[in-house]
C-alpha cells in the first residue's frame, strides 16, 4: 500500500498540515475579522460572558492548531528524501521564507497572545464573580491584538511561499548566494515583528502602528509584504 511508503508518509504529513493549518488560521481570521469588531459593539456584560465562555474554547483550538501545524510541517521536512538538496534550491528558499514567517507566528501565539489572553479571561472571571476588572487586562488585550494583527499580515505571504515550494518554485539546485536575500528578508520581517512587540515606541496607537488599527489595513500591508518578498525572491533566485 502506497501509504506505507516514504511518499505516503509525506502525504499524511501534508494532510495533517492542511487540517491543522486551516484550524489555526481559520480561527486567526475569525478573531481578527469577526470577533474583534463584534466585541467592540457588545454591551459590557455580554462581552464578559463571551470572554468567559466562547474565547477560551476558540483559543484552545487556536493554540493547539498552531502547535500541530508546526509539528506536521516538521514532519513533511523529515519525510524528504534528501533534506540538504531540499533546502539548497529555490524551492528550499520558498519554504524557508514561509517557515520563517510561520515560526514567528507560532511564537506570537504561545509567547504573546495566549499569556495575554489568560490575563483578559481571568479579569472577566473576576468581574463575573462581582469583583473589579484587572487593570492589566486592557494593556494585555492590546498586546494580544498587535501580535494577532501581525500574524494575520504574515499569513498572506506565508501561504504563498508554502504553496510555491511544491507548485511554483523551480526545482534545480541554485548556486546563488542566499545571504543578501536573507539579510533583507530578516530585517524587513524583524521590523514588523518588533513593532508587534511594542519595541518600536510602545504599544499605543501611532503612525507606525496604524496598519494594525483595522483588519482592512493589515490585509493591505500583508499583500504589500507579499509583493516585496516575491520581487526579492525573483531577483535573487
Ligand atoms: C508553523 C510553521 C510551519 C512550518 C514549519 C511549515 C512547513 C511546511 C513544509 C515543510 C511544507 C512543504 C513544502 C513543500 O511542498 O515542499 C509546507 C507546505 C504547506 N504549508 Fe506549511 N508550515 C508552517 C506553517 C503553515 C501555516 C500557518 C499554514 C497555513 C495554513 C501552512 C500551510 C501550508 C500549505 C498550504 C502548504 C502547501 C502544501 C502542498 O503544497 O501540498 N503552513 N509547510
Amino acid at each position: 500500500m502506497e501509504i506505507f511508503t516514504r511518499t505516503g508518509a509525506e502525504m499524511l504529513g501534508r494532510w495533517g498540515h492542511y487540517l491543522t493549518g486551516i484550524t489555526w488560521i481559520g480561527l486567526l481570521y475569525y478573531f481578527n475579522f469577526v470577533q474583534v469588531p463584534s466585541f467592540a459593539q457588545f454591551e459590557a456584560p455580554g462581552r464578559t460572558e463571551a470572554i468567559r465562555k466562547l474565547v477560551p474554547r476558540a483559543l484552545w483550538w487556536f493554540r493547539w492548531g498552531a502547535l500541530m501545524t508546526l509539528l506536521t510541517g516538521i514532519w513533511i521536512i523529515l519525510a524528504q528524501p534528501d533534506i540538504g538538496d531540499y533546502f539548497d534550491s529555490p524551492r528550499g528558499v520558498a519554504i524557508s521564507t514561509g517557515i520563517l514567517l510561520g515560526v514567528i507566528m507560532f511564537t506570537n501565539v504561545w509567547a504573546v497572545i495566549w499569556p495575554a489572553q489568560k490575563t483578559v479571561i481571568a479579569s472577566a472571571e473576576r468581574v463575573a464573580g462581582g469583583g473589579e476588572a484587572d487593570p492589566a487586562a486592557a494593556p494585555a488585550g492590546r498586546r494580544a491584538l498587535l501580535a494577532s494583527r501581525t500574524n494575520t499580515l504574515f499569513s498572506i505571504p506565508l501561504l504563498f511561499f508554502m504553496g510555491a515550494a511544491s507548485h511554483f518554485a523551480p526545482v534545480f539546485d541554485t548556486e546563488s548566494n542566499q545571504a543578501p536575500y536573507w539579510i533583507i528578508v530578516v530585517v524587513l520581517v524583524g521590523l514588523l515583528e518588533l513593532n508587534a512587540l511594542g519595541r518600536l515606541g510602545g504599544y499605543g496607537p501611532g503612525p507606525i502602528r496604524k496598519y494594525m488599527d483595522s483588519h482592512r489595513d493589515t490585509i493591505i500591508v500583508g499583500f504589500v509584504l507579499w509583493a516585496v518578498l516575491y520581487v526579492l525572491w525573483e531577483l535573487f533566485f
